[in-house]
């Protein structure tokens, strides 16, 4: 007779943990330096380092000093930095021309990082909010976020960006069909090689409390971002979502925030096979920085494990905070 089943335990997983070396052997993923974009906030001024204390250990800089933190970042080995303008009322009006100023901070700086240091990719933030007197990411007319209208500025916005040498387009304002009028901009303009990488998947959270504080636009915004953002409830709509953003030529899809969302990740991964990146916004980053800065958790570990998860999740890269962090860990432990 022979037996139906093999002796208890028919299969033993604790196997392929027993140490380090058996344990790298069967990892699934990892973590590279490649996977990493930085975002960084740059204001108007010289010599200007300044704390935000809604995100411990991120600043707000000027261009120089932006310039040699990315040339920092650059030597750590990070090789995609994302830019966002702090900005004063002064900045904000009702037609946020100041959005397409070629000389305003993010166009300043995208030109200064590209000739410092020349192999560092660009990518860019498109969205009124920064420069809109309500902190909306599109145009109010009656209380109503219009558009079409806020497409034609959002298309004048990610011109200037090019212009100034940005790398890749990010347009993060949930507008539709601004995707598809960039793309025809900047094939008209000559930016052929020029990508985009949609904010496809974005949803109304409040994860980012911290990054409006940081780019001065809690105090401006009126009312809530819900008729644009996704309802955080959603998912086959994210799907609908990314299937539109890829057609109108999207090079590259967005899923944000990142941790609580790692499913759409996945879904979005598995349904299309395009470049997927999370962003770990800055909510999420606040709350792991805040609890490892009070000790109530290992704050490297927590990173750590937390940007893997956007791997397992089947994302290709991640837009966090802790970029330099993590790229410091790797190079110790290389
Ligand atoms: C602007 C924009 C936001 C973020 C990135 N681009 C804020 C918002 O939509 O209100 C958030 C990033 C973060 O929280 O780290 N449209």
């Amino acid at each position: 007779m022979q037996p139906v089943h093999a002796p208890f335990p028919a299969t033993r997983l604790r196997r392929t943990r027993a140490n380090a070396g058996i344990r790298a052997l069967v990892r699934e993923n990892d973590l590279q330096l490649g996977d990493l974009i930085w975002p960084v906030f740059v204001r108007e001024g010289e010599g200007v380092e300044e704390p935000i204390p809604s995100m411990p250990g991120v600043m707000r800089r000027s261009v120089d000093t932006l310039v040699a933190a990315v040339r920092e970042a650059a030597d750590l080995g990070i090789g995609t930095v994302c830019v966002f303008p702090y900005t004063g009322p002064e900045d904000r009006t009702e037609d946020c021309a100041r959005a397409w100023d070629p000389q305003n901070a993010t166009n300043r700086a995208i030109a200064a990082i590209k000739e410092a240091i020349p192999q560092m990719v660009v990518m860019t933030d498109v969205a009124l909010d920064t420069y809109n007197i309500n902190g909306h990411d599109g145009f109010v007319e009656n209380g109503i976020i219009v558009n079409d209208r806020t497409v034609e500025a959002l298309v004048k916005m990610a011109l200037a960006q090019a212009e100034a040498g940005a790398d890749i387009i990010g347009p993060s304002d949930m507008m539709d069909g601004r995707i598809g009028a960039i793309r025809d901009a900047l094939e008209q303009a000559g930016h052929h090689d020029v990508m985009i990488l949609s904010y496809a998947a974005k949803y109304a959270s409040a994860f980012y409390g911290p990054f409006r504080d940081a780019v001065g636009a809690s105090s401006a915004l009126t009312g809530d971002k819900k008729t644009y953002q996704m309802d955080p409830a959603n998912s086959d709509e994210a799907l609908r979502l990314v299937a539109r953003d890829l057609s109108e030529g999207a090079d590259m899809v967005m899923v944000k925030p990142g941790m609580p969302y790692l499913d759409i990740c996945r879904r979005v991964k598995d349904a299309f096979g395009a470049p997927t990146f999370a962003y770990q916004v800055s909510g999420e980053y606040s709350m792991i920085r805040g609890a490892a800065d009070q000790g109530w958790i290992d704050g490297e570990r927590a990173m750590m494990e937390s940007i893997l998860a956007f791997k397992r999740a089947g994302c290709d890269g991640v837009l966090t905070y802790f970029a330099p962090d993590v790229a410091r860990l790797l190079a110790k432990s290389a």
